[in-house]
């Protein structure tokens, strides 16, 4: 039998960001939680934690937030940094407020420069962020990158050829696949995640890139319809897509 998870209602709404756990007595005292549409006044009460629980429970009238175990895809805008310390805008600010003091965090799964715009997944399960970064699972990320200069038809090779070695690193970087859309366009495919990474492979072919925007990441894509600043929670399905 698979045990159900229990929380005290007001550590679990805490560690969700709700407020402290004084603040979540006041609410509940207040009627401003609800369990099943019926006040719940006592948030020293312990509930079982079931997926279900964000579809039973409101706080304030809205729907609880989801629980623990959550991936957001979002495409990052342009001059928006995925750190959650520096000064200017961070991409955390593209979410709910609350969502910064949630424990466990929700962190960005691997960078993307300011100046790079696309695919960026965020979580706060430690084990997937760690199985996306991990470069022996060579989840395969692409990358649409506009040049400066038109490509001169070797870089398809030399990014191929398991070889290239970065300025100030010591070891070559593993094969990645070039596809030419035009002749300052084109799209890469890496498997690793160093630092600055795709700029600094054109710089090492005397080019440089000038838009960067991710497309790919394992098997999913940006949907359509989803505009620069746009999020959305990721389903089980599209979670595996990942590793597909
Ligand atoms: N490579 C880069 O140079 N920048 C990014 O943001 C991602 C990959």
């Amino acid at each position: 039998m698979v045990k159900v998870p229990t929380s005290r209602v007001d550590k679990l709404l805490s560690s969700m960001g709700y407020g402290s756990r004084n603040e979540m007595a006041r609410l509940a005292r207040a009627g401003g939680i609800t369990l099943d549409a019926a006040p719940l006044r006592d948030v020293s009460k312990r509930i079982p934690v079931t997926p279900d629980l964000p579809a039973r429970m409101k706080i304030d009238g809205e729907a609880l937030d989801p629980l623990a175990g959550l991936v957001i895809l979002l495409n990052k805008p342009l001059g928006m940094t995925c750190s959650h310390k520096e000064d200017g805008p961070l991409v955390y600010d593209l979410l709910p407020a609350r969502w910064r003091r949630r424990e466990p965090a929700i962190s960005t799964i691997g960078r993307l420069d300011k100046q790079t715009t696309g695919l960026l997944l965020l979580t706060d399960d430690g084990d997937l962020l760690h199985r996306v970064i991990s470069p022996r699972r060579h989840v395969k990320k692409t990358y649409r990158a506009k040049l400066a200069r038109p490509l001169d038809g070797t870089e398809g090779a030399l990014f191929a050829s398991g070889q290239l070695m970065l300025e100030g690193e010591d070891k070559p970087l593993a094969p990645a696949e070039l596809a030419v859309v035009s002749a300052t366009e084109a799209l890469l495919t890496v498997t690793e995640g160093r630092y600055h990474q795709v700029r600094r492979m054109f710089a090492a072919t005397g080019n440089h890139v000038e838009d960067l925007h991710r497309e790919r990441l394992g098997g999913l894509t940006l949907p359509d319809a989803m505009a620069p600043g746009q999020w959305k929670l990721l389903t089980d399905a599209e979670i595996a897509l990942i590793f597909a």
